[in-house]
């Protein structure tokens, strides 16, 4: 893998094969669940790679969502977050009464995906699911427990298949570790 990733050394923890192979049983996961109505709302920015293998696979289920993101960021500098969630960019669809799937990248303190689900959920959705690709194993400093799980990842710093450091390394088609 050297070279292909930059000046930082990256080692491979999830292949491309493995994550598309993880793809598709989620797609299977979710369309097993019945939902109804379905929105998708994808957590930018890390979630957009993720989030368009996972519709193009749920295509593929038979499902037919509809799509919309929201831009959340958590303050503080690229590796370390301080614990306060801001919308940068809200979602524009009603979900009164729709059956919604947050997908983000990572769960780590798990205080992402607890304020976007405690948001959708007041905007009166039916039901709100969430569906994060990696699950960090660390302590969380808010409580939630994802509704469909890619891999239960180690407690280190990951780049790839969307996921960044300062933005960078977003582009590489696997998930390694940034050692160091
Ligand atoms: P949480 O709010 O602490 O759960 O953080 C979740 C967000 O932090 C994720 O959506 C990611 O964008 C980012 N994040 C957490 N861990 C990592 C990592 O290892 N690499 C890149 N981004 C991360
Ligand atoms: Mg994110």
């Amino acid at each position: 893998m050297a070279g292909s990733a930059g000046a930082d050394a990256i080692t491979p923890l999830y292949s491309a094969e493995t994550i598309a192979r993880r793809v598709e049983e989620l797609a299977r996961d979710i369309a097993a669940a019945k939902l109804s109505d379905l929105i998708i709302v994808a957590v930018l920015k890390g979630s957009f790679i993720f989030a368009a293998d996972l519709i193009r696979a749920l295509n593929r289920q038979g499902l037919h969502p509809e799509i919309d993101f929201i831009f959340l960021a958590s303050y503080g500098d690229s590796i370390t977050s301080s614990g306060e969630v801001k919308v940068l960019r809200d979602v524009e669809s009603a979900l009164q009464g729709r059956d919604v799937v947050i997908v983000d990248d990572i769960l780590d303190s798990g205080r992402t995906l607890a304020f976007a689900k405690g948001l959708l959920a007041a905007r009166g959705a039916r039901l709100v699911k969430t569906c994060v690709l990696l699950d960090k194993q660390v302590p969380r400093a808010a409580e939630i427990a994802p509704d469909f799980t890619g891999f239960r990842c180690p407690p280190c710093f990951v780049v790839g298949y969307g996921t960044d450091l300062a933005n960078r390394y977003r582009e590489l088609p696997f998930i390694g570790v940034l050692e160091g």
